[in-house]
């Protein structure tokens, strides 16, 4: 089967989440089922070498307002087709914000025009490659089953997959008009939202089936608490919904292998893992302590990702003897309030501000655990790299973080099942008991040992949700 892909961002390419992540390591799973896919993304700058390598399969002379072509180039084992118009990606600084961290004005226009042209890719093919299904990712690919459907032509199905519904791509009303979208489709079944355009809207209204990645946060999302304005639709689109798990790259997240360790591991030598450790506490200048656990957070600095309430739980962290490092960048008040707690616990205490991908795995390969209480969780993959790395995942129950971790109550400690700590309420109350129960369990060397190496051979790889993707897309051309 033919499958396209439309994404705004590819790891390792460009990533600003977890999204990059899935977008660049789903299609291996596929492909190693026999499948041939196809990633459409924006030529961004980090994007544009890949160009010199590939092949200009389509030229346009006119895309909203310049010159675009798109390219197809095979890059770390993906088959890339990329959106070449530097008048909308070519520029410098991030990829969805500006020098002063609004979003970029053209926002609407940049992934309006990604849209398109995977549209006019689902319709027409490309290169004499055609797509036998269309699955676009996220807001920035949410008008793709908008413009399929409003062609007329015959088009094939498509599915839309939410990561996060928070981000929705809501603008005004009037961009529909440079855009060329539908006014027949600007109503409540169509693409409009409140007077608006609504991106991802569009995409649950419009495609054949709607997905998302965890079974929890599936029906999480019907719900006014987390389905954000969308829930009554996606309620009237029970029956084509479905949450499918994520996956990791078990290659490049691979503790045996991974060129960013001091010191590479496996469950059979944990020993080895203590170079990692040292090397991370020597890093952010905190006091070694093999007796007490470690701490750490890879994340969003975000109210999503409940760091607030984190925060709030450092004092007892602290008072416990646990040490916690941060790294991290987001909210500028969690940044500077996050800093403010390493000056006022130098020893136990580290933070880094920033985007650090070298850093991120080391952080994974020398903790004793990792914190995730969000409020909402689509899936999470820092919980599943941290699963793999045998470092502790301590998570709030909710969305994926609920669906991938197993709590080390009695009855799980007793059924030798248990890989983490989950809990709720999302509070900073809950937090604080979370990082009690966990320094409790770390005492017992021998079983946290054990729970150690269960952790790091679940299956968190792609294998199981690649085939669910397999037979969702054969079903859609069965239909
Ligand atoms: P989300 O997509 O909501 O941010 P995920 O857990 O799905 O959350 O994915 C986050 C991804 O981004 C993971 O690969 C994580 O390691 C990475 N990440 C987050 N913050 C940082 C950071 N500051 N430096 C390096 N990697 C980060
Ligand atoms: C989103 C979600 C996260 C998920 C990721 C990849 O960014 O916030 O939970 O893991 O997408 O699907």
């Amino acid at each position: 089967m033919n499958i396209l892909f439309v994404a705004s961002e590819c790891a390792p390419f460009v990533k600003t989440g977890g999204l990059a992540d899935v977008i660049g390591s789903v299609p291996k799973a596929l492909e190693t089922l026999g499948h041939s896919v196809r990633i459409m993304l924006p030529a961004y700058p980090d994007l544009k070498k890949w160009l010199k390598h590939g092949k200009t399969l389509l030229e346009l002379e006119d895309l909203f307002g310049g010159p675009a072509s798109v390219s197809a180039a095979r890059a770390n084992g993906l088959n890339l087709l990329l959106l070449d118009a530097p008048h909308l990606f070519d520029r410098p600084g991030s990829i969805y914000l500006d020098e002063e961290g609004l979003d970029w004005e053209d926002n609407p226009t940049r992934f309006g025009a990604l849209s398109l042209i995977g549209a006019k890719v689902g319709l027409d093919g490309i290169g004499g490659w055609k797509p036998d299904v269309v699955n676009a990712h996220d807001w920035q690919a949410g008008l793709v089953p908008v413009y399929m459907h409003q062609s007329g032509r015959k088009a094939p199905p498509s599915v839309m997959t939410i990561h996060n519904i928070a981000f929705q791509g809501l603008f005004d009303g009037s961009v529909r008009h440079p855009l060329g979208l539908s006014e027949d489709l600007y109503e409540p079944d169509g693409y409009e939202y409140w007077g608006h355009v609504g991106y991802l809207k569009g995409g649950i209204a419009m495609a054949d089936k709607v997905t998302t990645v965890s079974p929890t946060y599936a029906r999480e999302l019907l719900t006014p608490d987390f389905g954000m304005g969308l829930d009554g639709l996606l309620q009237s689109r029970e029956d084509d919904l479905c949450g499918i798990l994520n996956g990791i790259d078990t290659e490049v997240w691979n503790p045996e292998t991974d060129p960013a360790l001091v010191q590479p591991f496996s469950a059979r030598s944990l020993k080895h893992r203590c170079a990692n450790r040292e090397w991370l506490e020597q890093h952010f200048e905190i006091e070694p302590d093999p007796e007490s656990p470690l701490f750490c957070v890879i994340s969003r600095l975000t109210t999503q990702k409940g760091l607030d309430l984190l925060l709030e739980a450092i004092p007892s962290l602290v008072h416990r003897g646990a040490r916690l490092i941060v790294l991290g960048s987001g909210d500028k008040k969690l940044e500077i309030s996050y800093k403010a707690m390493a000056s006022q616990f130098p020893q136990s205490i580290g933070v880094e501000i920033g985007y650090n991908e070298d850093l991120a795995h080391k952080m994974q390969g020398g903790s004793d655990a990792i914190l995730i209480p969000s409020r909402f969780e689509p899936c999470g993959l820092t919980q599943l790299y941290g699963l793999r790395y045998g470092t502790i995942p301590v998570v709030a129950r909710t969305g994926g973080l609920a669906d991938t971790i197993v709590d080390a109550n009695a009855a799980a400690l007793a059924g030798k099942c248990a890989t983490g700590i989950q809990f709720s309420p999302i509070t900073v109350e809950g937090v604080e008991k979370a990082i009690a129960r966990t320094c409790d369990l770390f005492k017992d060397k021998k079983n946290w040992k054990t729970m150690m190496r269960r952790a790091m051979v679940q299956e968190v790889g792609w294998d199981q949700s690649a085939l669910l993707y397999e037979r969702l897309f054969t079903s859609l051309l069965n239909d």
